[in-house]
Order: structure tokens, then sequence, then C-alpha cells
């Protein structure tokens, strides 16, 4: 593979001559308050869409514009200069960030990066605004020169994927003309670790997502005068919930393992191979031990291969300052499951209904809501966009990448596949212990400066290639 050096090279120097502009570029749009979740900041999420699209066509990127959707608006904009011989990418990330609450445990606000060892701290640095302004920069290296992109490019970002990206799957279906593509590249995974180890990421869970209600009586009542008489719907949340799961974590569900892929031998031997410490993994969630977990399986393993269950959170009754002796009108959870291939979320968000409604007794009213769904994925690792996203690392970092799978869920990776048979390459820059959806959320700066120089390079690498060698035809 040779490569376009004079091109790469130039838009090298170029990030380095505006490395101090950037930094500012990324503090502003680190500011605004992009939280999906939050009906009071919709106009908030809005500005950063159109603060995106603004950057877009400053760039010099064509068509750059925002689609109304069910949720919050998708950004779209192509440059489609570099010429039929050249292979088109499509570039996803998404702007919307997660809440920031805890408030009161941020040594800085959110919303006001704070610069520190070498480390950005902020909501949105590392998941997934500051990963999704490396991409903004990279391409805008490259259109700085007379030539502009070595290749066709299409941007792509959301801004409801900490909600459930259901507005995406709905765009991918009304406009799939706008993403027409050899290849979707999608930035929003770590690396390996805080040693510059970059990682290709080529699996992600799936998610299903419920809420569960149980109701008894009209009202809370007595429980010295109804108790033993009256169902307690607190107590029979927990009985419910409780036997959801055994004591390994695994889920009891009949039908729930039905179409879990085993790992082959040759996986479970990459497994085995990942460099990883499993004492430092301990101690940054301030852990003694990791739970005893499915057996059979490594810890690694259990984190991203195997689905979980998880009660997210659940409530219900008195909560006040010291007691009070009822029996709650209702108590409720929210409940989860991360999933992996070859299951549907569809089929387990049904199963878990059924399964939930038969469990529970006649004495009270169970309702279950499905929330969110997405469907987990796996990019073939023999995937020509996967030798190339290496290549292009391994220069930017000095060192081979880490194939690992996430256990996380990012929704449109297996909606693109599924919809537009177009296969993702997930090449992430934050840090693994980088807080995503916590307080003082970071993002370390060599991996910015590393990641703007690799997407750089995956550009100049992919620009050698035809159309048809980068779809792996
Ligand atoms: N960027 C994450 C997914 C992720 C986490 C990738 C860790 C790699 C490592 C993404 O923004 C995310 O948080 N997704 C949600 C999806 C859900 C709301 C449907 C998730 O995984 O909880
Ligand atoms: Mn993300
Ligand atoms: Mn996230």
């Amino acid at each position: 593979m040779t490569v376009e050096t004079r091109g790469v090279d130039a838009a090298l120097a170029y990030l380095r001559d505006h490395a101090d502009d950037n930094m500012r570029g990324l503090d502003e749009f680190l500011r605004i308050e992009s939280v999906s979740a939050d009906p009071e900041r919709k106009d908030e999420v809005r500005r950063t869409a159109q603060w995106v699209a603004d950057e877009l066509t400053r760039m010099g990127v064509d068509n750059a514009e925002l689609h109304e959707t069910s949720g919050h608006p998708i950004v779209t904009g192509d440059w489609l200069h570099a010429g039929e011989d050249k292979p088109t990418v499509l570039v996803y990330c998404h702007y919307d960030v997660q809440p920031p609450d805890p408030l009161d445990e941020w040594i800085r606000p959110p919303f006001e990066p704070r610069y520190e060892d070498d480390r950005v701290y902020a909501r949105g640095s590392g998941d997934d605004k500051g990963q999704l302004f490396m991409h903004l920069k990279a391409a805008e290296a490259w259109l700085s020169g007379a030539d502009g992109l070595p290749l066709n490019v299409r941007f792509f970002f959301e801004g409801d994927e900490e909600v459930g990206s259901l507005p995406v799957e709905e765009f991918i279906a009304a406009r799939p003309d706008l993403l027409q593509a050899d290849l979707a590249i999608v930035s929003d995974s770590d690396m390996h670790d805080d040693d510059g180890t970059p990682a290709i990421t080529y699996g992600l869970r799936g998610i299903a997502y419920w809420e569960l209600k149980v109701s008894g009586p009209s009202q809370d009542v007595h429980s010295g005068s109804y108790g033993n008489g009256c169902e307690n719907p607190a107590n029979v949340l927990v009985r419910m919930l409780a036997s959801l799961t055994d004591v390994y974590g695994r889920v009891t569900v009949p039908g729930f393992y039905d179409k879990v892929r085993e790992l082959s031998a040759e996986e479970r031997e990459a497994y085995a191979q990942i460099p990883w410490d499993e004492g430092a993994w301990c101690k940054a969630i301030g852990v003694d031990q990791p739970m005893e977990g499915e057996p059979g399986y490594t810890l690694l393993e259990r984190l991203s291969a195997r689905p979980t269950f998880d009660i997210n959170g659940v409530w219900g009754g008195y909560q006040g300052e010291g007691s009070k002796t009822i029996i709650p009108a209702f108590a409720a959870a929210k409940l989860s499951t991360r999933l992996v291939p070859d299951q549907d979320h569809r089929e387990i968000e049904q199963l878990m209904v059924r399964h939930l409604n038969k469990i529970a007794p006649p004495t009270v009213k169970v309702s279950v809501k499905v929330i969110h769904g997405g469907q987990p994925a796996i990019t073939p690792l023999a995937h020509p966009g996967v030798t190339i996203a290496a290549e292009a690392l391994r220069q930017a970092f000095g060192k081979d990448p880490v194939y690992h799978r996430s256990g996380g869920s990012i929704p449109v990776v297996a909606a693109l596949d599924d919809a537009l048979d177009l296969k993702t390459v997930m090449i992430g820059f934050s840090s693994p212990n980088g807080n995503f959806h916590a307080p003082n959320e970071w993002m370390p700066l060599a991996n910015y400066r590393g990641g703007l120089d690799a997407i750089v390079r995956l550009w100049g690498l992919m620009g050698e290639v035809s159309p048809k060698e980068l779809r792996g035809g």
C-alpha cells in the first residue's frame, strides 16, 4: 500500500499550525449543553447540531443541513469531489451527551472544560463530542489543501444516541440516498489502555430496555391494619426481579440464551491474548474484586461477549427520613439487558414482557413498557477496512492496535448493516477509564492528538484503494 504522502504531510502540518485554534473550537463545542434526555435543553441540543452544520459549511463541506426527526436533529453533509474511482466513507458520531448529574461530584462544572494533566475534563469530551470534533478537524486539514480530501466523505451525526437512537433508524429508512457509502467509520469507542495502545472495536452488544410497574392497593395503606392481607407490590417486585437471574448473573428467563452465538475456539484464543490488568480494572471503579460471574467464561469474555441483566433503578414506597409504616400502592424499576449476536432485541423485548406478566401473582397489576432497543453488531476482522484502519493507527500511535469487542451499544452500527448492507469499522480514541456517563468525564489529549493524526492518515490510505476493494467485494 502506498500513501499519498504529500497530502498527509501537508494535512498534518496544517493541524500543527492550527493546534491552538482547534483547542479553542473544542472548548466552545464542549460548552454547549447537548443533553438529549433533558427536555429543558432541547434548544441547546439543536444549537449543537447547528454549530456542527456551520462548521461543516465553513470547512467547505457541501449540503450541510439539519434534518428534523421524531427526536433531535440529524446533521448530514458531504464532500464528493474525489472522483468515482475513489471510495466513499460515511463518518458517524453523536453530538448528544448524557445528563451530567450528580453535579456536586464534578470538580469543575460539566460544561466548563477543565484542562489538567494533559486531559480535558467535560461532559462529552470522550463520549462523543470530542471524537466528532476530531473528525471535523481531520477533514478540515485535508480540505485546506488545493486537492481537498483524497476520498469521498459523507458526514452523519445524530443527537439521540444516548437515548436509544430511534430517530436514526427512521432516518436510515427514509434517506438512504444521503448515506450511500462503501464503508462506515464510527468513532464512539475507546483505546485499549491509557498507555497509547490504539484499538479497533469489532463488536458491540445490543440492548433492550423496559420499565416495570407493579401496582397493588389504590393508595398507600397502613401496614399494621392490612399487612398479611393486602399484597405488597414492593415485596412482589423484588421477588420477581430476584427470580430473573441466578447468583452468577445468568438470566433465567426461558429462551433468553437460545440465539446467543458461542465463542469459537479461535475467538477465545484471541481474547486470551489481549493484554489486560484485572487488578487495575477493579481499582479504577473502586471494587475489591469482580463479581463471580457465569462459570466457564473469563471476565473479559463476560464483559463483551455474554449478555447481561441489570436493574438500573428501583423505586416505590417511603424514602424520606425515619420510618413510615405502609404497604405502598406501587413499586417500579428500570430494567435492561445487553445482548450479543445473534439475539434480536425485539424478540427479547417480547420474551421479557410475556415472562414478567406470567410470573406476576394475580394479586397485583403489572405493566411493562419497552423503552428502547438496539441490535448487537460484529465487524469481521478480515474486512479490508479493518486492515487499513490498523495501519493508520499503527502509523499514528507507533503501536499495533488491539482488537476488542465492547460491552457498550451503538445502535446505528447494526442498523446501517441491516438496512443498507453497510459495514462499519470502529476506531475510538477515548480512555477506557474516561468516566463515560459519570462525573468528571475526560479525554486524554494525547489520544486527541494521536487520533487526529490517525484519521488524517486513514483518509490517505483509504484514498489509495478502489471502492470495490474497500467494500471487500
Ligand atoms: N459510546 C457509547 C458506547 C460505548 C461505551 C462504546 C463504551 C465503547 C465503550 C455510547 O454513547 C453509549 O453509551 N451507548 C448507550 C446506548 C443506549 C442508550 C442505547 C449504551 O451503551 O448504554
Ligand atoms: Mn457514545
Ligand atoms: Mn454514551
